[in-house]
């Protein structure tokens, strides 16, 4: 089992759109690669709602002492979630070692097979979680999302920071719901500290719906970005 490169899709601030677009970046992955996704958000597991997949549940094999889990497969991306482990209101109350703990386990006891990339969808925020992913996932690359509003902005620069002193490797940022009118968007702010914009996501109904099918080409560009820098 190699898994060839590890990509978290990260922003300290709720709500930006991390696990839509990774779930997109990942369907225009498989096009080509061998791709999975680590649903690491404990608390609040959306990968099995995008992928339409709410009623599957990873196949448990036993190898000795331990359970092991098969993926579960969808659009050729091969996924583990809570979600699909735990009732929703379950791991809310999970703190510290429990949360590092499902994560550990998700990633350590999933049989992922060989694949050439692994995409991780981070929760929210610069909390347990990320300790936990840079010590035990260790990602090769990291990719920030921010919106192009300025608290996003803020709160993506704080991330830039925490990245650094994880030495997580970050590949740039992806601005999402980029409007037609400029203010001042992202790319001012994240240019000072040297990130790149790696493409632009405009608002799209698709994406607001769960078409992931239909909307996935808004980010066939930004995938092909992504497989040049990685
Ligand atoms: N480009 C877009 N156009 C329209 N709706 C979008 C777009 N991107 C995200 N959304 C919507 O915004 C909401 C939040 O997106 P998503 O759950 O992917 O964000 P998140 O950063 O993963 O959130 P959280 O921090 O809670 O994990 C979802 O309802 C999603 O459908
Ligand atoms: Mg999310």
């Amino acid at each position: 089992m190699t898994i060839k490169k590890i990509i978290s899709i990260a922003s300290a601030k709720g709500g930006v759109g991390k696990s839509s677009i990774t779930a997109l970046l990942a369907m225009n992955f498989a096009k080509d690669f061998k791709v999975g996704i680590l649903d690491a958000d404990i608390y609040g597991p959306n990968q099995h709602i995008l992928f339409d997949v709410e009623n599957k549940k990873p196949k448990y094999i036993k190898d000795n002492d331990t359970t092991l889990m098969e993926p579960v497969e969808s659009m050729g991306v091969k996924l583990n979630s809570m979600g699909f482990i735990l009732d929703d209101d379950r791991a809310a109350i999970w703190r510290g070692p429990m949360l590092s703990g499902a994560i550990k386990q998700l990633m350590g006891l999933t049989i992922w097979g060989d694949l050439d990339y692994l995409f991780i969808d981070m929760p929210p925020g610069t909390g347990d979680a990320y300790l936990t992913v840079a010590s035990e996932v260790s990602p090769d690359h990291g990719i920030l999302v921010t919106t192009p509003n300025k608290l996003a902005i803020h709160d993506a620069l704080k991330s830039i920071s925490f990245f650094n002193k994880l030495d997580i490797n970050l590949l740039g940022y992806i601005e999402n719901n980029t409007s037609n009118q400029v203010f001042n968007s992202a790319d001012e702010s994240l240019v000072i500290k040297n990130q790149t914009c790696i493409g632009k996501i405009i608002y799209s109904e698709d994406i607001y719906n769960l078409n992931i099918k239909k909307s996935m080409n808004l980010v066939s560009d930004i995938s092909r970005t992504i497989q040049s820098l990685v």
